[in-house]
C-alpha cells in the first residue's frame, strides 16, 4: 500500500498543539473585538484578478500562487493572503465605512518551506476601510503590539517607515531606479531582474554585494510632500503617546505593492533575520479602486501565526497547555452506567470522558492517567448494585477516594473543580 505525507511546505498540527493554536486566535479576537473589529470571512479560493492587484513585481504574484483552472475553466487562485480578497469582499457588498473587520486563516504561497517559512501558513490580521486618519495608523499598530504582549512575547521589533503619496513613491522610485542603473553590474543578477520590474523591491534583497548600494540608495524620506511627512509624523507621535517603542527604517518597503504612506512591521528578535518578519501591514488607499471599488482608504496588517509561536517557543512563552478534565469515567459494568454519567456531567459544564469498549479496570485506568483528568469516577459491580461511584482524585497529594451515591457526583464535582 502507498504511505503518504503532507505535501512540502505543509504541516498537521495535532492536540495539544492545535489548542494552542485556538487559544492564539482567541486571545487575538478578544484584543481585535474590543477595539470594535468584526469578523469577516472570505473564500480561500477567488479569482486570480483579486491577487494580481497584490502587484505583479512580487514573488507572491509571480513565483508563488496556487492558481489552476477550475472545471469551469475559471482561473482561480488559493490565497496567498487576506488583504485583496478583504478589498475584493468591501467593493462587492459596499459596507458602511468606517468598515473594521479581523480574520484568522490559512494561506498558501509556493515558496521555499524552511524554518518559519511554509507553503501553507496561519494568519490572524486586521483592515479598516473608509478612514484617512493617521490616529486609526496609530490604533491599528497598538493592537498588535497589544496582542504580542497578551501572549507574552518581549523580544519584538517594531519598525516603521512611510512611503508617501503616490507621486512621492513615484518620484522615489525614479531616484532608485537611476541610483541602481548607475551601479550597473554591481548589483546581483536577481537584483537587476528586480530592478526593470520595481526598483522598491531591490531594497529588500539581503543578498551580500547588493548591501553597499542598498546602504548608499537614496531614502523616501527625502521625497515624502508635506502631506505625507505630517501624516508620518503624527503617527509617531500617537505611537510614543502610547509607550509603544518604535524605530523609524527608512528602507523598510514590505513585500508587497499595494502599500502607500505608513508600513510597519513587528520582527522577531529570536528567529532567523531571513524569517523574522512576525507580522507586517501598513496603508493601501488605492486597492479597493483597483478591485472595482469607490475610492477609499484603507490600512491593516497581518500576523503570521506560525511563526509568531516559533518565537514564543524561543522565548519560553506561551506554553502549550491542554484543557484539564475534570472527571473520566471508568465503567466495568458494561458501559450503560458511563453512558448516562458522562452525558450528566458533560452538560452539567464538566470536561468529561470515558472509556470504552468494555476494557478491564486495569486497562480505563490508565486511559484515565494518560488523559489527565483531576478525577477519576469509578463504577464496578458493587458500585452499580447500590447505585454510587467512587471518585477518585488522580493526583497523589489531592485527598482520598470517596464512594458516593451516584446522584450526587455532579455536584462533588462541581465542587472540587469550582465549576
Ligand atoms: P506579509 O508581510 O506578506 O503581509 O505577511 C504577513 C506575515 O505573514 C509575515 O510577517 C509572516 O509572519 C507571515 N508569512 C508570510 N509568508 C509566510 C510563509 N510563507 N510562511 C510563514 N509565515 C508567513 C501580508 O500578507 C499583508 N496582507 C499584510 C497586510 C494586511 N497589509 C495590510 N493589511
Amino acid at each position: 500500500m502507498p504511505t503518504f505525507q503532507t505535501s512540502p511546505g505543509m504541516r498537521d498540527i495535532l492536540p495539544p498543539e492545535s489548542a494552542r493554536w485556538r487559544r492564539l486566535h482567541n486571545i487575538f479576537a478578544d484584543t481585535v473585538e474590543a477595539a470594535g473589529y468584526g469578523q469577516v470571512m472570505t473564500p480561500l479560493i477567488e479569482d486570480i484578478g483579486v491577487f494580481t492587484r497584490i502587484g505583479d513585481a512580487t514573488d507572491v504574484v509571480t513565483k508563488e500562487m496556487y492558481d489552476f483552472h477550475d472545471k469551469g475553466d475559471r482561473h482561480v487562485s488559493l490565497r496567498p493572503e487576506l488583504t485583496a480578497s478583504v478589498c475584493r469582499a468591501f467593493a462587492e457588498h459596499r459596507p458602511i465605512t468606517p468598515w473594521k473587520v479581523w480574520y484568522a486563516g490559512p494561506n498558501f504561497r509556493y515558496e521555499k518551506p524552511q524554518r518559519g517559512r511554509f507553503r501553507q501558513f496561519d494568519q490572524v490580521g486586521v483592515e479598516v476601510l473608509g478612514v484617512d486618519d493617521a490616529d486609526l495608523d496609530v490604533e491599528v499598530i497598538a493592537l498588535a503590539w497589544e496582542f504580542y504582549r497578551a501572549l507574552g512575547l518581549q523580544q519584538v521589533n517594531l519598525i516603521v517607515n512611510s512611503l508617501g503619496e503616490p507621486e512621492d513613491r513615484q518620484a522615489y522610485v525614479d531616484a532608485l531606479r537611476s541610483h541602481f542603473e548607475a551601479v550597473g553590474d554591481g548589483l546581483t543578477e536577481q537584483s537587476r531582474v528586480t530592478l526593470a520590474k520595481n526598483p522598491l523591491r531591490v531594497l529588500d534583497s539581503k543578498r551580500e554585494p547588493d548591501a553597499e548600494h542598498i546602504a548608499s540608495a537614496p531614502t523616501i524620506a527625502d521625497f515624502h510632500s508635506a502631506e505625507a511627512a505630517a501624516h508620518f509624523a503624527k503617527v509617531q507621535a500617537g505611537l510614543d503617546a502610547l509607550g509603544i517603542p518604535f524605530t523609524v527604517e527608512p528602507k523598510l518597503v514590505r513585500g508587497l505593492d499595494y502599500y502607500r504612506r505608513t508600513i510597519f512591521e513587528f520582527q522577531g528578535l529570536t528567529l532567523d533575520s531571513a524569517q523574522n518578519a512576525l507580522g507586517g501591514g501598513g496603508r493601501y488607499d488605492g486597492l479597493v479602486e483597483a478591485l472595482g471599488g469607490p475610492a477609499t482608504a484603507g490600512i491593516g496588517f497581518a500576523l503570521g501565526v506560525d511563526r509568531t509561536l516559533l518565537a514564543c517557543d524561543d522565548e519560553g512563552v506561551f506554553e502549550s497547555a491542554p484543557r484539564v478534565l475534570d472527571a473520566f469515567v471508568v465503567d466495568v459494568t458494561g458501559g450503560a452506567a458511563a453512558v448516562e454519567l458522562t452525558a450528566e456531567l458533560r452538560s452539567a459544564g464538566l470536561a468529561a470522558d470515558r472509556g470504552f469498549e468494555n476494557r478491564s479496570m486495569k486497562a480505563q485506568m490508565k486511559l484515565a492517567n494518560r488523559s489527565g483528568a483531576t478525577h477519576a469516577v469509578i463504577i464496578g459491580a458493587d458500585e452499580l448494585a447500590d447505585g454510587t461511584a467512587i471518585v477518585k482524585p488522580m493526583s497523589r497529594d489531592a485527598g482520598d477516594q470517596q464512594t458516593i451515591p451516584r446522584s450526587d457526583v455532579v455536584a462533588h464535582l462541581q465542587q472540587k473543580t469550582e465549576r
